[in-house]
């Protein structure tokens, strides 16, 4: 038997390259060895508040992405989280089983609740409980995701290994997976900040449905440092941040890319890195148009997936349920 993987994305904001370098290549590549159950987290998005009909249309947008990004749904379940309600019914459960001083030392919490200050929801707190419920619900061994979530990861493997010791063996204890490289790709505009697509500053983030005038305009802009070398130096997070870019998009060992750049400035830099996101992004845009000619086509797939995806949440549940003594 093949180890399951499961991981999510959020529908808010557009998609971008942090997205897609930190995460989604990975889910792409895990196809050819594990079991996949991918799932777009409208339930985690509402702990912001949302406008109703940007989230449904964003739902799909992520949905379109995701298989243009090469999720094959044949092979792998791709699924909207709200179309499941063991996700809800489990992350309720476990709730009951996790301590608040878990959920208090959370950093993302902390940095969301500073950010949207008026308008910090108890769901916004218990946003690690549901994450877990997601994760515990298929049996998981392994979650693909950027270094932001991995603390999420360490607390839905705590939640299980506490329901266990309680009462047996239930629930499959996850790992977080985490590129070497990518896991963190930092905003252009300010390189000591995480990029995200919940930031809405024009020249922070590249969009992986963003036109080549707007990447190519947005790298110019990225902020760099005073100096000359182009080398991989983490002391210096701007030019190490699109050096990582130009590494994952292009492929090319950090050596060769040094050598590339020996002698040549940031410009001249700045413009091949924008070439190579470019037409790194342009199969997935091209297959992204393709997917979405047909507005039906996304829909149908997500309602297979989530008839494939049902039984084993159920299950799950229901045996969760049992342990507790409810019904
Ligand atoms: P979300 O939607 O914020 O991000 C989706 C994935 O992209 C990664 N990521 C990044 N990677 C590298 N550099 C960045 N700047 C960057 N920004 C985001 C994230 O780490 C993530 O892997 N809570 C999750 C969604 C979720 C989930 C789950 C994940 C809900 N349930 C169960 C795994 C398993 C989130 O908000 O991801």
């Amino acid at each position: 038997m093949r180890k399951r993987v499961f991981s999510g994305i959020q529908p808010t904001g557009s998609l971008m390259i942090g997205n897609y370098l930190g995460a989604m290549q990975n889910y792409v590549k895990l196809q050819d060895d594990y079991d996949c159950v991918y799932c777009i987290v409208d339930l985690h998005a509402i702990t912001i508040q949302q406008d109703p009909k940007e989230l449904k249309a964003r739902s799909r947008e992520v949905t379109g992405l995701l298989l243009a990004a090469g999720i094959d749904p044949k092979r792998s379940i791709l699924f909207i989280q709200s179309h499941i309600s063991a996700h809800s019914e489990l992350a309720w459960i476990l709730n009951c089983f996790i301590p608040m001083g878990w959920m208090q030392r959370m950093t993302q919490f902390k940095e969301k609740s500073a950010k949207h200050r008026e308008q910090v929801s108890v769901g916004l707190f218990d946003y690690p409980a549901l994450m877990a419920a997601d994760i515990l619900l298929y049996n998981t061994d392994v979650v693909p995701v950027g270094e932001d979530q991995k603390q999420h990861v360490e607390l839905a493997r705590d939640a299980a290994q506490r329901f266990n010791s309680i009462y047996g063996e239930t629930f499959v204890l996850p790992e977080p997976l985490i590129p070497d490289v990518g896991a963190r790709i930092m905003g252009l505009d300010d390189p000591t900040k995480k990029m995200s697509k919940s930031e809405t500053a024009s020249g922070h983030a590249i969009d992986l449905l963003d036109p080549p005038d707007a990447i190519r305009a947005k790298i110019m802009r990225a902020t760099t440092d005073s100096q000359r070398e182009i080398r991989f130096d983490s002391s210096r997070p701007g030019i190490f941040n699109l050096l990582t870019i130009y590494h994952l998009f292009s492929r090319r060992s950090q050596k060769d890319i040094e050598a590339q750049f020996e002698g040549k400035g940031y410009s001249d830099f700045k413009e091949a890195l924008a070439e190579v996101v470019i037409e790194g992004l342009r199969p997935l845009q091209e297959r992204y148009r393709e997917l979405t000619a047909d507005p039906t086509h996304i829909d149908s797939i997500l309602a297979d997936s989530a008839a494939r995806a049902r039984p084993t949440a159920e299950k799950v549940l229901a045996e969760a349920r049992r342990k507790v003594g409810l019904g």
